[in-house]
């Protein structure tokens, strides 16, 4: 399967992929970040900042690298974690701390919670995989409470002075990490291209601001190949 089969496949065939690189997900990460993914996602706990004995809910969880960030964090806290590969929660579900996480397999795009039933929602690198980025976005806003606050931590397209060598690095170097360190190239194939063409912080925020999210703002890593982005449901 190819990078371009894959970008064409349906949900069902993104939570394929993931299933089969959830053994190397971790050292492909901490190669492809130059080891920097794991302060990200502490600083992604660190901006929901939940009120004590609050309940916070991570969605594609993943290996858990945010969910238990949050949870050692903020230990009065009740952390859930969700994501729809059993393949890759069963990796998160041996990490040192994972008992204090709530791990529970689910479809970001149809969360199994009530309304306004979160404090804060954190998520890493979820929205460049979904079909309907509005709709994935309103699920959000429908189980935080008024007041609750978002952060999302995900790849961003290259703009600026380093764009055409950050592009040349997306289309050919990720595909070859992939290759020598998970023997798998064309799943990294479809990282770099489901990175080029995804959407900008500016038009994520324009979604959020319309579902009614305010103090919105974003800042970019790594010679902007990614982004934190935080906002507020009003109140
Ligand atoms: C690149 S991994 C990110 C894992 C983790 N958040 C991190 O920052 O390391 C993306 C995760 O999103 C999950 N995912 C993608 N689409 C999803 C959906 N619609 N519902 C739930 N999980 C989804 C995948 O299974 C995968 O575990």
């Amino acid at each position: 399967m190819t990078a371009d089969d894959i970008r064409r496949d349906s949900g069902s065939d993104v939570r394929r992929i993931f299933e089969k690189i959830a053994g190397y997900y971790d050292r492909m990460n901490f190669v492809m970040t130059l080891g920097r993914h794991e302060q990200w996602c502490r600083e992604v706990a660190a901006r929901v900042a939940p009120p004590v004995g609050g309940k916070l809910l991570d969605l594609a969880t993943g290996t858990g690298v945010i969910a238990l960030a949050a949870a050692r964090k903020y230990p009065a806290a009740t952390v859930t974690g969700i994501d729809f590969s059993e393949e890759m929660l069963s990796r998160a579900r041996t990490k040192p701390g994972a008992g204090a996480v709530r791990w529970q397999v689910a479809d970001a795009a149809r969360l199994p919670f009530e309304d306004e039933s979160f404090d804060g929602i954190t998520e890493g690198y979820l929205l460049r995989n979904v079909d309907d980025l509005g709709e994935v976005l309103r699920e959000q806003h429908r189980v935080l409470k008024p007041g609750g606050r978002l952060a999302v931590l995900e790849t961003c397209p290259p703009s600026g002075p380093v764009k055409s060598a950050v592009e040349w690095a997306l289309r050919k170097m990720v595909p070859l990490l992939g290759q020598i360190v998970a023997r798998d190239r064309a799943s990294y194939a479809y990282l770099g291209s489901t990175t080029l063409a995804f959407v900008s912080p500016q038009q994520i925020a324009d979604i959020l601001h319309e579902l009614n999210f305010r103090e919105i703002g974003w800042h970019k890593k790594f010679f902007g190949t990614n982004v934190i982005l935080w906002a507020t449901k009003s109140r």
